[in-house]
């Protein structure tokens, strides 16, 4: 397996200290800190991180106050970035803190995989950046980073995990290490296109210039289908009438009007089409007119609840208005 010459260490963090992209968690080396932006930024775009990641710390300014808050709050606070099972996992996380480690966010490696929602590439990031460990990081742009680099574009896990655990031995600081190849996947050698007239590693790439764009070859998800008739309930004193969806499945956990399931496509336009990772959402709705059946509540100030971003739309577009 190559090794990563001292040359090919200081191109790649010379280049990261000049082109780095200036963001707030790369300022600092506090765990709880740390540990929120690696979820968040798993599957979501750095620009809808920055609003929230801001707003996360107003809202809960501690692990304390994050394990005492009602779950309803987290999803609340977590609003908008989808994949709301990250937000349960970081309340379990919490809570787990401060029963097993008296509220301090674990330093072994192996605690914080213990974590919820905390797998290898996230703990490797997180004792990287905060008690600078030689533990790579393996997200899918470094994936794409280091199949490119060495040419080993069907390489497994398993040899991509040896191949990024080599190169951070090989640097003298594995926070710059992890940071540089993440920062180079997401704005040099993107899935789109590499850039390689302006890596920084260019010369010491086994597909320099010959790189092809991975997004056609990447898998494929199917996606279904999905018919749901909405039943908008209205009062004017009262507002609207929601319930909690399950704790599993679509929209797990957050507020919703009764929705009805509809096996057949309708013969009528949707209201709205909401696409999530894998689904896409035909969102039918009707204002009912008969007291609400279904179970919930009459919610006259929804801004309290969490709510899926597909239903805030499906309102916007058929003029309900909720206090928010
Ligand atoms: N994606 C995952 N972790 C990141 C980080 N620390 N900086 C920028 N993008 C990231």
């Amino acid at each position: 397996m190559a090794v990563l010459s001292s040359a090919r260490c200081s191109a790649l963090s010379n280049w990261y200290a000049d082109a780095a992209r200036t963001l707030p968690w790369r300022d600092t080396s506090d765990p709880y800190r740390i540990w929120i932006s690696e979820i968040m930024l798993q599957q979501t775009q750095v620009k809808t991180v920055l609003p929230r990641y801001r707003t996360w710390f107003e809202r809960f300014p501690t692990i304390a106050s994050l394990a005492a808050a009602h779950l309803d709050d987290v999803l609340k606070a977590w609003e908008g970035l989808g994949y709301y099972r990250r937000a349960r996992f970081i309340h379990q996380a919490a809570a787990c803190i401060e029963s097993k480690h008296g509220g301090v966010f674990p330093q072994q490696f192996d605690a914080m995989l213990a974590l919820p929602g905390i797998g290898r590439s996230t703990a490797g990031a997180i004792s990287s950046f905060c008690f600078a460990t030689n533990t790579p990081v393996l997200d899918g742009n470094v994936k794409r980073v280091l199949k490119r680099w060495y040419a080993m574009p069907e390489a497994t896990d398993k040899t991509l995990w040896r191949q990024a655990q080599q190169n951070i031995e090989a640097f003298d600081n594995p926070a710059t290490c992890n940071q540089a190849m993440m920062e180079l996947g997401a704005t040099v050698c993107t899935a789109k296109k590499a850039a390689c007239a302006s890596c920084p590693v260019a010369e010491h790439c086994t597909s320099a210039f010959q790189a092809e764009s991975t997004t056609k070859n990447s898998k494929t998800v199917r996606i279904r289908d999905v018919h749901w008739q909405v039943h908008l309930h209205l009062d004017m004193q009262k507002g609207i009438w929601l319930n909690q969806r399950p704790d599993s499945g679509i929209w797990a956990g957050l507020w919703t009007p009764p929705i009805t399931e509809l096996n057949e496509t309708p013969d009528k336009t949707p209201c709205h089409i909401h696409v999530l990772s894998h689904r896409r959402l035909h969102l039918y709705c009707d204002v009912a007119h008969n007291p609400p059946s279904a179970n919930g509540q009459w919610v006259a100030d929804i801004s309290k609840l969490a709510l899926p971003t597909g239903i805030h739309r499906l309102f916007a577009k058929t003029g309900v208005r909720i206090k928010t």
